[in-house]
C-alpha cells in the first residue's frame, strides 16, 4: 500500500541518512589504482544493501575493470513490467583537499545539505532508489520486477560496461531503466532528462627538444612546446566559439522549432547561470541560448593543462614537453569514433614541424535522446506531480552517462532520466552536497513512481 510504504519511509529517513554516510565514507574514486580495493568494498556494501531489501541473484560480477553489482527481485509475475535501476558506485576524485569545509569522504550535514565526495554524484541518489524500493517492499507489494545494475566505472567512461551489457543481455532484459544519474532543476521545480551529450576525451602531448632547455641560450631558436601546444588549442575555436575541428559540425542535428520552443519554455535566465558559476559573463555560441549550448550543442574543452616550472620561485626555463587534456561534448548524431579522425586531422593540418605530437584517446560515450512517453516517463512525471504539487519540466541536460547509449545499443531500453542532485550541488567540485529535503522528496516520489506501475 501507497500509504504504508511512505510512513516507513518518514520513519525510517534518520537511517537511510545513517547509511548514505556509511557508504559515502568509502572512498571508491574508480579512476585512482590505489583505491582499487575500495572500489570493491563499495561495491560490496551495495550488495549488501540488495540483499537486506529483499532481492535476490545477489552477485558481485567481473569485468574488464570494476565489477558490476547485479541483483533481482522477479515475483511480480510474467504480466508486470520489469524495471532495471541503474546506479553507479564509483565517484571523482577530491582533490583540490584543502579547498573542502570538512574532509570529503566523512559525510557532514550543515543546514539542509549533507557534503561529500559523491553526496550529489550519485551515492544520494543510488540510496534514494533503493530506499524507495525498501519501502516499497516492506509495504509487501511491489507491483514490478526490480533488476538492478550498479556500476563503477560511469565516472570513467563506462568501458567495461558496454561488453558486460552484451554478454548478458537475457539477464538485463527490461522494459526500461530507471537511472537517477541526472539531476534536477531547483527544489521546487521537479524535472525529467529527456537527452544527455555524449563524450570524447583525449591527451594530447607536444614535444620540443629532447630535454628541458636554458631559455636564454635557445629560446628564440627552438619552438616552445607549451607555445606550440596553447597555439594549437586556441586554433580549436574561431572567434564566434566554433570548434574548428574539420567535419566537427556535419553530423550535428539541426534543432527544429519545437524543440527551441520546448527549450525557450525552461526557467533558466542568463544570470541563473551567472550566479551559479561566478563569472563575470557567459560565453558561447552567439545564436544559441544558453540552454541550447548546454543541452544540444557540442563543445570542446580544455580539462587540464600541463608543462615547464610551475612552483615558487621562478625558472629560466624551455621545456621539453607539453601536454593537455581536452574533452568533446557530443551531440545526436556525432560518434566519439568520428571525433577522434576531426582532432587527428585538424593536428595532422595545423601542427607545425618543428615538434611533435602524440594524441591519446581515453575514452568517450555517445550522446543520447530519450523517448518522452514510454511508461517509465508517464510513472515518473505523475509520481513528481503528487509529491511537488506540480508538473515537471521536461530538459535536456549537458552532462554523459555511458550506460544510457549502451542500453539503447544493445538491449533496446530507453532510460528515464532523474535525479536529485541540484544545478549548484558542486559534483566533481571541493564542497559537493546533497540538498536533504529535495533528496527526502526523492524517496517519496520514487515510491510512488513504483505504486504508478501498477
Ligand atoms: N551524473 C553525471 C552526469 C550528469 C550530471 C548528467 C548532471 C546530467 C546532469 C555523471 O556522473 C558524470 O559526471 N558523468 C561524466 C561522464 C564521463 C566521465 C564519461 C561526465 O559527464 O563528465
Ligand atoms: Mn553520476
Amino acid at each position: 500500500m501507497l500509504q504504508k510504504a511512505l510512513e516507513f519511509a518518514s520513519q525510517n529517513n534518520e537511517r537511510f541518512l545513517a547509511e548514505l554516510k556509511e557508504v559515502l565514507a568509502i572512498p571508491s574514486i574508480s579512476t585512482d589504482p590505489e583505491h582499487k580495493a575500495d572500489m570493491q568494498k563499495a561495491a560490496e556494501w551495495m550488495a549488501a544493501q540488495l540483499r537486506t531489501i529483499g532481492m535476490n541473484n545477489v552477485q558481485i560480477m567481473p569485468t574488464g575493470g570494476h565489477p558490476v553489482v547485479y541483483g533481482d527481485w522477479m515475483d511480480a509475475g510474467k504480466s508486470a513490467p520489469t524495471v532495471m535501476i541503474y546506479g553507479h558506485y564509483d565517484v571523482q576524485p577530491a582533490d583540490p583537499l584543502e579547498l573542502w569545509q570538512t574532509p570529503p569522504f566523512e559525510a557532514t550535514v550543515r543546514g539542509e545539505n549533507l557534503f561529500a565526495r559523491g553526496s550529489a554524484d550519485m551515492k544520494g541518489q543510488v540510496i534514494a532508489s533503493l530506499k524507495a524500493a525498501e519501502s516499497v517492499m516492506y509495504a509487501g507489494d511491489m507491483p514490478v520486477n526490480l533488476k538492478w545494475l550498479i556500476e563503477g566505472e560511469e565516472e570513467i567512461g563506462s568501458e567495461h560496461l558496454d561488453n558486460f551489457i552484451k554478454n548478458h543481455k537475457e539477464l538485463l532484459k527490461a522494459d526500461f531503466c530507471l537511472n537517477a544519474d541526472a539531476g534536477i532543476l531547483a527544489p521546487d521545480k521537479p524535472s525529467i532528462t529527456t537527452g544527455l551529450r555524449g563524450l570524447a576525451y583525449f591527451e594530447l602531448k607536444v614535444y620540443g627538444p629532447k630535454k628541458d632547455l636554458h631559455s636564454g641560450l635557445y629560446g628564440g631558436a627552438v619552438h616552445n612546446p607549451a607555445q606550440a601546444l596553447a597555439e594549437l588549442i586556441a586554433g580549436m575555436h574561431d572567434k564566434n566559439g566554433k570548434i574548428t575541428l574539420p567535419g566537427f559540425y556535419d553530423k550535428v542535428r539541426k534543432l527544429s522549432k519545437k524543440e527551441r520552443e520546448d527549450f525557450a519554455r525552461l526557467p533558466l535566465p542568463n544570470k541563473l547561470y551567472i550566479e551559479q558559476t561566478g563569472v563575470p559573463a557567459l560565453w558561447g555560441e552567439p545564436n544559441f541560448t544558453v540552454p541550447e549550448r548546454l543541452g544540444a550543442r557540442p563543445t570542446l574543452e580544455v580539462n587540464g593543462l600541463l608543462s615547464g616550472f610551475t612552483g615558487p620561485g621562478s625558472k629560466t626555463v624551455l621545456p621539453a614537453w607539453a601536454m593537455a587534456k581536452i574533452s568533446c561534448r557530443l551531440v545526436p548524431d556525432q560518434t566519439p569514433e568520428e571525433t577522434i579522425k576531426q582532432m587527428k586531422k585538424y593536428l595532422k593540418e595545423n601542427a607545425p614541424k618543428d615538434i611533435t605530437w602524440e594524441l591519446t584517446y581515453l575514452h568517450g560515450a555517445g550522446a543520447a535522446l530519450v523517448g518522452s512517453d514510454n511508461i517509465g516517463i508517464v510513472a515518473l512525471s505523475k509520481a513528481m506531480q503528487s509529491v511537488w504539487g506540480r508538473k515537471p519540466y521536461f530538459l535536456r541536460e549537458g552532462g554523459s552517462i555511458g550506460v544510457v547509449v549502451q542500453l539503447q545499443k544493445h538491449l533496446g531500453v530507453d532510460s528515464v532520466l532523474s535525479g536529485f542532485g541540484l544545478p549548484d550541488c558542486d559534483a566533481h567540485s571541493p564542497n559537493e552536497k546533497l540538498h536533504l529535503p529535495t533528496w527526502t522528496k526523492g524517496i517519496d516520489a520514487f515510491i510512488h513512481f513504483f505504486y504508478n506501475l501498477k
